[in-house]
């Protein structure tokens, strides 16, 4: 009986498809997913890393035949994907061509304070500034973003964004799909509203930031992307300023997480949908082999993100590995400090620890190298939302949530955590770069206003 079971579902599965499936998926209106270039190392040697960055004022035509005033790195919106390999010496030099202050930070990057491009760093108008650092960590997704104190939302919003991918040792010949632009894509998802000129409604009051009810992935609105039936790698990143996202796909599907913030899980993990705050990243393996449909769509909550479109066959790919790669366990010994940080709603601004960001005024005073817990409490307050709590200079663990274990998925090294209203999230931080660094809430406009605190490693 159970063959006939198997064949009758087999039957209707058959006709359903033969005659909902069937028919050609619709792409009337929706544009191809922009994939950003890649930045040129400009220096032939493998082991040094070159590049050049220029923040430009620019339009971007979202909508045909309507141009949108935007910000962009080396173009219009959004910038390169800035890629560099484990044991790198890498000078990036970022010219200034806004007319306005800016910085460039590199969020998730464990170097020094003066290369971090924090608020300290400022670029004036008609300027550059040349960072230089060795890239110490392993495989991972980071991002880069302006930081100057007061403008980070407004600079973010109209365009001023992009990844960076670190390899290692291990990427290279992992077996994962690593073929960028193929089965490798970046996903930079951000909310937007449009005022009927094309032009950017970005509606911010005391009250808070209103969502916008249009997507941009990679800058692309009303993207579509055509897949092969075959595994594909996603890398996503909230590069929403306020917005919170749970990516699924619309068929409930399940697909397999194998990173976070800081690298590689140890293991990879079974997820039917990843709940991302802004500035997170999550790196995430979606069989399309395993589906029968012509289309489908990676949503958060219902809202379209972007429709995949199956298409054609890839060679086949082997099976992700069970172990990825090993977490390095922050140690901890006994003379580790433990602080406590209070995040405070005020509407559309906050405190930590009931003060708002001072530059002259140093928060945090941290040994080199010392180990920390730091207990991250949303304290609620007007307004209340939850905070994505980031910290510069390190990748952290997080040790709880509310008293409990992290799940697999906050396992990993981690920059930014999301601590919603009444919750308290303890981390272990390590500080191995000096100088002077930034914590604060990754909800830009919470940041802008004060939600930010400064600590310096000496
Ligand atoms: Cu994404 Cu202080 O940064
Ligand atoms: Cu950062
Ligand atoms: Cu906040």
């Amino acid at each position: 009986s159970l063959i006939i079971v198997v064949a009758a579902v087999g039957f209707v599965l058959t006709a359903y498809y033969t005659f909902f499936g069937g028919s050609d998926v619709d792409l009337e209106g929706k544009n191809k997913l922009k994939i950003p270039e890649i930045l040129d190392d400009l220096n032939a040697d493998p082991g040094i890393a070159e590049f050049k960055l220029e923040a430009g004022i620019s339009q971007t035509e979202f909508t045909k035949g309507r141009l949108t005033p935007t910000l962009g790195y080396n173009g219009s919106y959004l910038g390169p994907v800035i890629r560099l390999v484990k044991g790198q010496d890498v000078s990036i030099v970022v010219e200034n061509n806004l007319n306005e202050w800016t910085t460039i930070h590199w969020h998730g990057l464990v170097v020094d304070g003066e290369n971090d491009g924090g608020p300290m760093q400022g670029i004036a108008s008609g300027e550059t500034w040349n960072a230089k650092f060795k890239v110490e960590q392993p495989a991972s997704t980071l991002w880069y973003h302006p930081h100057f104190a007061g403008t980070v939302a407004n600079q973010v919003y109209y365009g001023l964004a992009g990844l960076i991918y670190i390899d290692d040792e291990f990427t290279d010949t992992m077996s994962i799909p690593k073929d960028y632009g193929i089965d490798d894509i970046p996903l930079v998802v951000q909310d937007r509203n449009f005022n009927i000129d094309g032009s950017f409604d970005y509606r911010v009051s005391m009250m808070g930031v209103d969502k916008g009810d249009k997507i941009l992935v990679n800058g692309t609105l009303d993207p579509y992307f055509i897949v092969k039936r075959e595994k594909v790698r996603f890398r996503l990143l909230n590069g929403s300023n306020s917005q919170n996202f749970s990516f699924r796909l619309s068929n409930r599907a399940e697909f397999l997480m194998i990173a976070s913030d800081g690298g590689f899980l140890e293991k990879p993990l079974k997820k039917e949908a990843i709940f991302l705050s802004p500035g997170e990243r999550a790196e995430i393996v979606v069989d399309f082999s395993e589906f029968n449909d012509k289309s489908v769509k990676l949503v958060s909550n219902d809202d379209l993100i972007l429709e995949l479109v199956i298409d054609g066959e890839l060679e086949k790919s082997p099976d992700i590995p069970e172990e990825l790669a090993e977490v390095a366990d922050i140690a901890a010994d006994e003379a580790s400090n433990t602080r406590i940080f209070e995040l405070q709603s005020m509407g559309i601004s906050g405190t930590i620890n009931g003060k708002y960001y001072d530059m002259n005024r140093i928060d945090e005073r941290v040994d080199l190298n010392a180990t920390e817990y730091w207990i991250v409490r949303n304290v609620g307050g007007m307004m209340a939302t939850g905070h994505p709590f980031h910290v510069h200079g390190t990748q952290f663990q997080v040790v709880s949530r509310n008293g409990e274990k992290p799940t697999p998925e906050e396992s990993g090294h981690k920059d930014t955590v999301y601590v919603d209203v009444g919750e308290e999230v303890v981390i272990k931080v390590m500080f191995k770069k000096e100088g002077l660094f930034m914590y604060h809430c990754h909800i830009l406009e919470h940041e802008d206003r004060g939600m930010m605190g400064q600590f310096i490693v000496e």
